[in-house]
């Protein structure tokens, strides 16, 4: 039976993590900790016999260290690497820049997890006066995305819209054509691609916060069904430990 290995990791810190901030498209740099969340799971990779031919990263430079600093680790920084959009995190809208645990005291606990892990509830848009919308919207790194696909936010809904036709026609042609690849995106695009090939419902994928820097694999059949799903490269007490932390960002104590 055929059988391809896909191994995808979320960004290590980023500052705004650090701060508690919702960070979505604003692109924060890797805090100190995010750069050693990055070369552990680089040297994790290493340890385990990893090596790639090819790399999927965001557009989003959090994504893009990690990614560096997992290639450096491997000693595979000349191989291709493909950035876009859709894979940036989920856009989070008029929350962009508020710390989770206040807008959780304000707005109250559930709200917060309605608009952090529901399916299809968007947070609020950002409107052209919020004080990041320039600094998104006019981002060079934009330019080629047309104006319909500029999201204002995203649920998680929206955003697997946008990241499953990259997955299907960019990512699973290579795939299947053998290549063995690396995806270092986020949080929220990874939960995205995970809903769909875990066919996890829509409850369900509520309960999964995916830890900073740590890597995941999957094995995948011809089909593109996994054989084996989300299996990290880490210690079961310490990812159940990162994954926890996670979910209590968005707590207001
Ligand atoms: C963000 O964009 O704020 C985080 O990287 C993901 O946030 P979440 O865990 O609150 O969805």
């Amino acid at each position: 039976m055929t059988e391809y290995t896909v191994v995808m990791v979320r960004h290590g810190e980023s500052e705004w993590n650090k701060a508690n901030k919702f960070c979505g498209w604003f692109n924060a740099d890797l805090s100190p900790k995010g750069k050693e969340e990055a070369n552990a799971a680089g040297k994790a990779l290493k340890d385990s016999g990893y090596s790639f031919d090819l790399a999927y990263t965001s557009v989003l430079t959090r994504a893009n260290e990690t990614l560096d600093a997992i290639l450096g680790e491997l000693g595979q920084k000349s191989i291709p690497i493909k950035k876009s959009w859709r894979l940036n995190e989920r856009h989070y809208g008029g929350l962009t820049g508020l710390n989770k645990a206040e807008t959780a005291k304000k707005y109250g606990d559930a709200q917060v997890l309605t608009w952090r892990r529901s399916f299809d509830v968007p947070p609020p848009q950002m409107g052209s006066d919020h004080e990041y919308y320039d600094i998104i919207n006019k981002d060079e790194r934009y330019k080629d995305v047309s104006s319909e696909d500029m999201p204002s936010c995203e649920s998680l809904e929206l955003t697997i819209k946008r990241a499953l036709p990259y997955w299907s026609e960019e990512i699973v042609p290579n795939i299947k054509a053998g290549k063995k690849i690396i995806i270092a995106a986020h949080g929220n695009s990874l939960r995205g691609i995970v809903k769909y090939l875990d066919e996890i419902s829509d409850k369900d994928i509520m309960e999964l916060n995916l830890p900073t820097g740590i890597p995941f694999y999957y094995k995948l059949d011809e089909n593109m069904k996994p054989i084996v799903s989300m299996q990290f490269l880490g210690d079961a007490e310490t990812v159940a430990k990162a994954m926890a932390a996670v979910a209590a960002q968005g707590k207001s104590k």
